[in-house]
Order: structure tokens, then sequence, then C-alpha cells
């Protein structure tokens, strides 16, 4: 966004381009982390942003100049973040504002069956946030939530360039290796890419050759961190439901999913069948959207926040 005018110029991907490379009066933001709103503003101008293109694309004779606005969180999320959620939306324009649980809309997102009789488990990996659930009769028995993600791993590789290679690396430059190289067990070729940074210690500009498997190396705390709280999600999960994963398997969404052989390695590791869904990066998107036709289960959710909250 423009610093002065305060003026929204561009979102998402096309902001992305931008990072670390603006100009002194533009300046990227995330509004978002940890799966929170941290800045409330920006948040709020993002939203409009969205609520406008829609509008944009949308042909001219079916306009709703204030939409329903469904918002996924963590499920974590305290009264006041979710009423930030609440607030920056409805400045934005929402006639009417719903808060649904990430991992809730992700599994409805990807197809689950989540309203029967039976045990399906949803893991996904957002940026700031980890939400692990298993679902049945459309609620969640089992529910974690981690403040790590797909952002942390990209810290773990900025970090680890710093301690191998004395070399400090753009946040961008550290994502895109991951999305490039990042995987959980051995690829069938490994691979090596060069890496441009900085030398800690000259401030001049440096280069070395990084390959996959030191990638692995360091995104893998991180990964290990999530197969913990996998491995207790599954302990706590009452035995008839655990049978139903079993069959069904383990869902994985968010970006996250998208770590090269993540499946393999949960497969070895808490001996379920591991299945990534379709499009994992807009699982919850889509799921929020169709909702929009289960006003009675959004309805409900909302009173389980009412309830959580007066409590
Ligand atoms: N192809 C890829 N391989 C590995 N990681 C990826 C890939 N594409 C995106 N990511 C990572 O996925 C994360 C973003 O995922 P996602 O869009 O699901 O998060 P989010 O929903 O915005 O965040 P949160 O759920 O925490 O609120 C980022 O850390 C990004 O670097
Ligand atoms: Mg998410």
């Amino acid at each position: 966004m423009n610093k002065r005018s305060k003026k929204v110029l561009a979102v998402g991907k096309e902001a992305r381009q931008m990072i670390g490379r603006t100009p002194a009066n533009v300046v990227a933001v995330k509004p978002l982390e940890d799966g929170v709103i941290s800045d409330f503003d920006t948040t709020q101008a993002m939203i409009y942003y969205l609520i406008d293109k829609t509008h944009r694309q949308s042909s001219k004779v079916f306009k709703v100049s204030k939409p329903r606005v469904i918002v996924g969180v963590p499920s974590t999320v305290t009264e006041v973040e979710r009423q930030a959620v609440i607030d920056a939306s409805k400045i934005a324009g929402a006639r009417q504002v719903f808060i649904v649980e990430e991992t809730l809309a992700a599994a409805i997102g990807s197809g689950l069956p989540i309203e029967e009789a039976s045990g399906n488990m949803i893991l996904d990996i957002g940026g700031g946030t980890t939400g692990i659930a298993v679902i049945s009769l459309g609620d969640v028995v089992v529910d974690k939530t981690l403040k790590v993600g797909g952002d942390e791993m990209t810290q773990d590789i900025l970090n680890y360039a710093k301690q191998k290679y004395n070399m400090l690396i753009g946040e961008k430059k550290a994502e895109d290796l991951k999305i490039a190289l990042g995987s959980a067990m051995p690829l069938e070729e490994e691979r090596t890419v060069d890496l441009q940074g900085r030398d800690l210690l000259s401030g001049l500009p440096k280069s070395v050759e990084i390959s996959s498997i030191e990638v692995r190396e360091a995104i893998m705390p991180t990964i290990e961190t999530i197969t913990q709280a996998a491995k207790d999600a599954i302990e706590e999960t009452p035995p008839e439901l655990v049978s139903d994963i079993l069959v069904s398997g383990l869902y994985i969404s968010g970006g996250g999913a998208l770590i090269k052989n993540l499946d393999k390695f949960w497969e070895e590791h808490l001996k379920v069948p591991v299945r990534i869904v379709e499009e994992p990066l807009s699982a919850v998107a889509r799921g929020t959207a169709e909702m929009l036709d289960h006003i009675e289960l959004l309805e409900r959710i909302q009173r389980g926040w009412d309830e959580y909250s007066l409590n």
C-alpha cells in the first residue's frame, strides 16, 4: 500500500512479487499473522478490495452491494480476535458476517462427508497456523491448532542459510526455495539450485549451491512439530472414529500440503493412509462458499461461538 495515501496498490500474488522491492513510499504489509489480524486497517482494506474485485468480476445484473461474508479462522481465536474479523468485514461493506473454523471449512471444501456418523480427519497447514481436526456428525470432535505452518518453514530456511553459510537471504527467496525444493522425504531425484544472498560478515553479495537435502533438513523441525500434534490428535480420538480414519485416511490441505512427499512421510510416521485434497490452497475458501448453501449449519456454528464466549 501507499504509505501516505493508504491506498491499496496490490493484494495477494501481485503484492507478494513486490516484497523487499518496494520504493520508500510503498510498503508491503502482511495484514494477518499467525492466523489472526495483526493490522486492522489493512485487513479491512484487503476485505474491501476482495469484495470490490468480486463485484467487478460478476455480471452487472447480479450485483450484491452488501454481501454476506464467511471468514475462516483458526479454532483458537480469542473473542477479541474473532470480533476484530467481524468488525473489519462490516466496515469493508459486509451485510452479515459468519466466522467458521478453517479445518471445518477445509473438510467441506474437500468434499469430506462431515455430516455422516463416521470420523473424518483433516490437517490444514496454512501460513501462520496448522489446524488438525477430527469431524463426525457435522461437529468437531478433536481439535488442535498450532501456531506454526508454512511460514515457519520459510523462517527455518532463512535461519539455516544464516547458520550454515553465514548468509542473509530475503524472505521471498526462502519461500521460493521451499516451494521449489521443500520435501519431507528423499526425492527420486534430489536437486540443487543457486541461492543468492548477502554475506553476513562482509556485507557483500554471495551465492551458494543449496540442495533439496539441505532444504529438507532445514524444515524438518517444523514438520516434526506438526507430526507430534497429529499423533496427539489421533491419541485423543475415540477408537471407533480411529478405525474410520484408518479406512478413509488423513486428508491434508492448505499450502503446506504441497511440500513434496509429506503424504509419504505421514503414512510412515502416523500409520494411516494420507490423501492430499484437490487444490489444497483453496480448500478453505471453497468450503466457506459451500457453507453459504447451509445457512442452518452456519447459524449453529455462530451459536456455538456465542455460547463459548459467554462461558
Ligand atoms: N507449492 C507449495 N509448496 C510448499 N508450500 C507452499 C506451496 N504453495 C504455498 N505454500 C505455503 O503455504 C502457506 C500458505 O498456505 P495457505 O494459503 O493455506 O495459508 P493461509 O490459509 O493463508 O494461512 P492460515 O491458515 O495460517 O491463516 C505459505 O507458507 C506458503 O509458503
Ligand atoms: Mg488457512
